[in-house]
């Protein structure tokens, strides 16, 4: 794999951190930066209805930092007028690129005519790229799942449509909506969506573990990967993927790194988020993170009865004694942790998980 480019934009290492609703907020998307070796990053995706009618949230959401550089904006919602609106939002507060969401399976979301409901609509999903095109000048992006359902696989017209309508990338994730989550992403639609365009394309799905990507990648030829739920359990997977990618030993934290990390996060929270807030992502990180540690199933249940920062902060670090306990002298009172499941993510509610 090799650096590959969104207009004069480089996306090197040409790995993406998939956008999630309730997830890759301002401060996870700065703390899976710091990690190193991911390429873009994505917003998590903003209501143009909420953001062109003043919605604080919305707003908010738009929210980024130069270290985050390059850094995409998505958007979401059915109407063409609407989404170029938002889109000139997104472009006048700095944004590097713009994404359209064409694969959010939640009702709600569908019903009103945006997300994985445009894949029905390919001729109002082409109105709105073409008025979103006319609006702004940087790049244009869209993320689509592979169909409706599975007797409606259309991802290929889509992409050809969208190249036609002047989208500079195509992000596809390789489930229908009716999927949702279930099964694995077909990664042989993927390969048929980059054989069938010009412009680059990334391919998305279930990606926890290098080999895995790699093996995705060399079958598909995508120019890109994105990974979502794999970085929360391990935010060091884009640096480890580079490092693969680059011919090195991947990069292999320890204890004490783990443990700093998370405190990092949980520094971030309380600075940049009301206390019940922070206590919320607190949680919704540790509990991700430690799956597949030893210990982590008892440790998690300390931390879901945990109420306020300073109590989860002493559970955090007595886990992590613990644990290096464990690594230095072999303990072995530390139970194992079941294998990571990518399934089980609660942060989606919104989304439709
Ligand atoms: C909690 C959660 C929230 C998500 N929110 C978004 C979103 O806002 N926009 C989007 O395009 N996809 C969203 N997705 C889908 C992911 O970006 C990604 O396509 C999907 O999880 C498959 O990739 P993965 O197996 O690497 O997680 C979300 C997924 C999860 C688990």
């Amino acid at each position: 794999m090799k650096p590959f480019k969104i207009r004069d934009i480089e996306i090197d290492p040409p790995l993406i951190l998939s956008p999630m609703a309730g997830v890759t907020d301002y401060t996870f998307r700065r703390l899976i930066k710091r990690r190193g070796g991911v390429g873009l990053v994505v917003s998590e995706f903003i209501s143009v209805e909420g953001l062109t009618r003043g919605n604080p949230k919305s707003k908010r959401q738009m929210h980024f930092d130069e270290e985050e550089r390059p850094f995409a904006v998505q958007i979401f919602g059915g109407r063409p007028e609407r989404m170029a609106m938002g889109a000139e939002m997104a472009e006048e507060v700095g944004a590097d690129i713009l994404d359209v969401n064409c694969g959010c399976p939640a009702p709600k979301v569908v019903r009103n005519g945006g997300g994985s409901g445009l894949l029905r609509e390919p001729k109002q999903l082409e109105l709105i790229l073409r008025e979103i095109k006319r609006s702004i000048s940087i790049p244009l992006t869209l993320k689509v799942r592979t169909g409706y359902s599975e007797s409606t696989i259309n991802v290929v017209d889509i992409a050809k449509m969208a190249e036609q309508c002047g989208v500079e990338h195509i992000q596809v994730h390789g489930r229908t909506r009716e999927q949702g989550y279930k099964g694995l992403a077909n990664w042989d639609r993927i390969r048929e969506v980059k054989e069938a365009v010009s412009i680059p394309v990334s391919g998305n799905g279930d990606v926890t573990s290098i080999e895995y990507g790699m093996q995705r990648w060399r079958e598909t030829g995508v120019d890109g990967i994105l990974i979502g739920r794999g970085a929360m359990q391990n935010p060091w997977i884009f640096r480890q993927f580079n490092d693969a990618i680059e011919g090195r030993e991947p990069y292999q934290p320890g204890v004490e790194e783990k443990k700093s990390v998370l405190l990092e996060f949980f520094g971030m929270c309380r600075e940049e988020m009301p206390e019940i807030v922070a206590l919320g992502k607190m949680k919704q990180l540790a509990g991700q993170f430690t799956k597949g540690l030893p210990g982590g199933a008892q440790f998690r249940q300390t931390l879901y009865h945990s109420h306020s920062a300073d109590e989860i902060l002493v559970n955090i670090t007595t886990y992590f004694e613990t644990l290096r306990r464990g690594e230095m002298f072999g303990d072995g009172r530390i139970e194992k942790d079941e294998p990571p499941q990518i399934e089980s993510c609660s942060a989606g509610a919104f989304y439709g998980l």
